[in-house]
This record gives structure tokens, sequence and C-alpha cells, in this order.
């Protein structure tokens, strides 16, 4: 499994995401149509398309929250497994950060962020408290560490959440619109985490609106629309030069204001 040399990967990196002939359907509705899409580690993608064009889905296939009709997904060489343990495993490996935090309301900040590696990863209570303390420290909110998420603005809240998905050691980070419910100032908060984690080297799928966040971070353009992808380049090329009708149409609405 080798990259095209459009995507900017060196030429024979291996994939830590590999997508193959993948097909999904709602009922009648086929939402991912022959996916193939390769993605090489520490590779920072950023996902667009109009509304209903199968975004999340694709997302939600990664990790499995949704199975899929045909063909095959594999993370770091490892075929995405349909149950059991190994699926497990694999939600460990595949971090996901969605609009809506979900944190747990009745445990602290501090308690949310230990809880997996406690639980799952059968962790010393005393180490995973000291990692926990670190991973807040990165996404700078160690201070509010002893707080319920009730008690946090939204931008800290994500980056909770942020921080709850580090502590299982994830190889990829899925983001689905991660800063769609956040006030406008609270946005950048959370960016800035984005974006220093992409720089530590973690491969990302981004699905967002944030174009800054994509021309600034985006190692490569994914474009969907209608279940299939329509555009896959850097960003330079994306915003500058788009060329299906699909995606002139969806820069217009989106940077025509
Ligand atoms: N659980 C479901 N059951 C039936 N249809 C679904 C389900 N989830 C999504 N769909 C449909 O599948 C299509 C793709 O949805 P998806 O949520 O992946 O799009 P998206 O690109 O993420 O859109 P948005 O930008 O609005 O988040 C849409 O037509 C949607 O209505
Ligand atoms: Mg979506």
């Amino acid at each position: 499994m080798t990259q095209p040399e459009t995507t900017g990967a060196a030429p024979g990196t291996p994939s830590m995401i590999s997508m193959q002939g993948v097909n999904k359907h709602y009922g009648d509705l086929h939402v991912l149509k022959n996916i193939d899409l390769e993605i090489p580690t520490g590779q920072v993608v950023v996902m667009l398309g109009p509304s209903g064009s199968g975004k999340s889905t694709l997302c939600r296939t990664i990790n499995r929250l949704e199975p899929i009709d045909k063909g095959a997904i594999t993370i770091d060489g490892v075929p995405v497994p349909a149950e059991g343990r190994a699926l497990a495993r694999l939600r460990s490996d595949v971090g996901m950060v969605f609009q809506s935090f979900n944190l747990f309301a009745h445990k602290t900040v501090l308690e949310n962020v230990m809880l997996a590696p406690l639980k799952v990863r059968k962790l010393d209570k005393a180490e995973a408290k000291k990692r926990a303390h670190a991973l807040l420290a990165r996404v700078g909110i160690e201070s509010q560490a002893d707080k319920y998420p009730a008690q946090l603005s939204g931008g800290q809240q994500q980056r909770v959440a942020i921080a709850r998905s580090l502590a299982m050691d994830p190889k990829v980070m899925l983001f689905d619109e991660p800063t769609s419910a956040l006030d406008p100032e609270m946005v950048n908060e959370v960016l800035d985490v984005m974006v220093a984690l992409a720089k530590e080297g973690m491969t990302m799928i981004v699905v967002t609106h944030e174009m800054g966040f994509a021309r600034k971070a985006a190692d490569r353009i994914i474009f969907m629309a209608d279940g299939s992808i329509v555009e896959d380049t850097d960003p330079e090329t994306f915003f500058t030069a788009p060329e299906s009708d699909r995606a002139k149409d969806f820069l217009g609405k989106i940077l025509g204001h």
C-alpha cells in the first residue's frame, strides 16, 4: 500500500489508515460509494464537502461505529474488526472527538481523563492520575482538573474531550466538526490544540468548516460530494484551483461571505 504522489506523502510511506472499495448504504441511500483512501502515518487530512455528502459516515466507519457493506478498512495494517476484544483495542487506537463533548457529567475533569486508562488499560491509579494531569497540561486546562464539566466553558470541555481521547495513546485521531458547537471566541483555543497535535505527528482526519485551519494545518484536502471523493489534493491547490464544479460551488458558498 503506497501513497500516490499527489497527496504530499513520500512515495512508499505505509498507510496508517487504508480504505479499499468501501461501500455503505442506509436503506436505499448509497452513502459511501467505492471509497479508496490511503492515509500515511502523520498526515493531517481535512475533509470538506456539502451537508449529507458522507463525511461523518466515513469517519464513523473507521472506528466501526458504523459497519460497512463492502470493502476493507485497515488501521496500521490491521483490518478493522467487527466485534469483541479486537474491536475494543481498535477503538483505543482510533480516538474520536465530536461536536458534542460527551463528557461524564458526574465525574471531574481529571476523572473523565483517567477513566478509560483505568478501565480499559488497567493502568495503576497513581500512574493514570499522573498521566491525566500531564494531558490536561498539554491542552492548557490543568487548573480545571477538579471541576465538573458543567463548570467549564465549551472550549474547555472540548479540550477535556481531546485529552480524554489522547489518554488511550491513539494512533489516529478523528475530529468531526469539533468546533461547530462552540461560541466563536472559543474556537481558536480548540484549534490551537489540534494544530499542536498535528505538529507532533498525529495522523488526523478533521471534518471542519474552519477554512483557516484547513489552509494552515492540513497536508491534504479530501472533498466529498454525494458519497464519493471528488477532489484529493493539497490545500493550496484546492483553495486556489479546484477542479470540479462541486468544489467550486462549495467554495463559492463558504468563502463568499
Ligand atoms: N443513521 C442513519 N440512517 C439513515 N440515514 C443516515 C444515517 N446517518 C446519516 N444518514 C444519511 O447519510 C447521508 C450522509 O450523512 P453524513 O452524516 O455522513 O453526512 P455529512 O457529510 O457528515 O453531513 P453534515 O455536513 O451535515 O454533517 C445523509 O444523506 C444522511 O441523511
Ligand atoms: Mg457530519
